[in-house]
C-alpha cells in the first residue's frame, strides 16, 4: 500500500548540544538524517518524502542528500517554531491517502515496522510505533514517592505514526483551532475523538536526544552490519 512521509527535521537540537541541527551529526561516518531516509529510499510504497527543515538549513541539507537514492522523491518544506508546526506545514504537501510522520532523529525504524502501521492506519485510521515499558514507574511529589504505576498497559511511544490523511488533517485543523499543543500527532487524534491503535515496534527504534544516545547509535548499526 502507497504511502507519503512527512518527516520533521526542523528542530535545534539543543538537548545534544552540539551546536547546530543535531540530524548533520555522523552516526558511523554518516549524517543522522541519511541513516533515517534510507529505509523510505528503498520503499517502493514509499511515493514522496517531505522533509520538513529550517530556511537557514536547507542547502546544508541538500549537500548531504546529492547521490542519496531517496534524493528524488524529497520535498522540502519549511519548518515552525514547535515540532507540531513543523508536521502541520508538512502536511500541507501531503497527498497521498495513508500520511505517516516520522522523526528524522530516530534512524532505525525498520521496513516491517513500517508495513503493518501503514496497513493498520488504512484499516483503523491511526497506528502509531511504541515497545512496553519496561522499567518501573513511579509518580513523585518533588522527590518523595507517591505511588507506584501499574505498568501494565503502558507503552513507550515511538514514531512513525500513520494515518488517513483526511484524520490528520482533521486533528491538526482542530488542534490549530484551540490552541492545542500535543507532545506527538496521535494525541491530536485521540483529542478529537477517533481510535488509534499500537504496532508494537523495536527496543531499538530510540530518537538521538542526548549526547550518549550517539554511543548507543554507534553500537545499534555496529550490530546490524555484523
Ligand atoms: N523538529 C521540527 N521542528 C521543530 C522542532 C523539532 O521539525 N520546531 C523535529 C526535529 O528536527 C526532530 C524531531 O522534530 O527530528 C523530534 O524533535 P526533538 O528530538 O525534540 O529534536 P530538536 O527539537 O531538534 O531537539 P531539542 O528539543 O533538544 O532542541
Ligand atoms: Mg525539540
Amino acid at each position: 500500500m502507497d504511502y507519503q512521509v512527512i518527516i520533521p527535521a526542523a528542530g535545534s537540537g539543543k538537548r545534544m548540544g552540539a551546536g547546530r541541527n543535531k540530524l548533520f551529526i555522523e552516526v558511523a561516518n554518516r549524517p543522522v538524517i541519511l541513516h533515517t531516509l534510507d529505509v523510505f529510499a528503498y520503499d517502493p510504497h514509499c511515493k514522496k518524502i517531505i522533509l520538513v527543515v529550517q530556511s537557514g538549513d536547507e542547502s546544508h541539507f541538500k549537500d548531504i542528500l546529492t547521490g542519496h537514492p531517496g534524493h528524488e522523491k524529497i520535498e522540502f518544506v519549511f519548518g515552525g517554531d514547535e515540532r507540531q508546526h513543523s508536521v502541520f506545514n508538512g502536511l500541507k504537501a501531503a497527498s497521498e491517502q495513508i500520511i505517516l510522520v516520522h522523526d528524522g532523529a530516530r534512524p532505525f525504524i525498520r521496513q516491517h515496522t513500517i508495513s503493518r502501521l501503514v496497513q493498520s492506519a488504512h484499516d483503523n485510521g491511526a497506528a502509531i510505533a511504541a515497545v512496553p515499558v519496561k522499567d518501573t514507574i513511579k509518580r513523585a511529589d518533588q522527590n518523595q514517592v507517591v505511588e507506584t504505576v501499574d505498568r501494565s498497559g503502558l507503552w513507550q511511544i515511538q514514531t512513525p505514526q500513520a494515518f488517513r490523511l483526511p484524520i490528520l488533517m482533521s486533528a491538526h485543523k482542530q488542534a490549530e483551532e484551540q490552541g492545542y499543543l500535543g507532545t506527538d500527532e496521535a494525541s491530536l487524534v485521540e483529542k478529537i475523538g477517533l481510535p488509534v491503535m499500537i504496532i508494537e515496534s523495536d527496543y531499538d527504534n530510540i530518537k538521538l536526544t542526548t549526547p550518549e544516545d550517539l554511543y548507543f547509535a554507534e553500537a545499534i548499526l555496529a550490530k546490524r552490519k555484523m
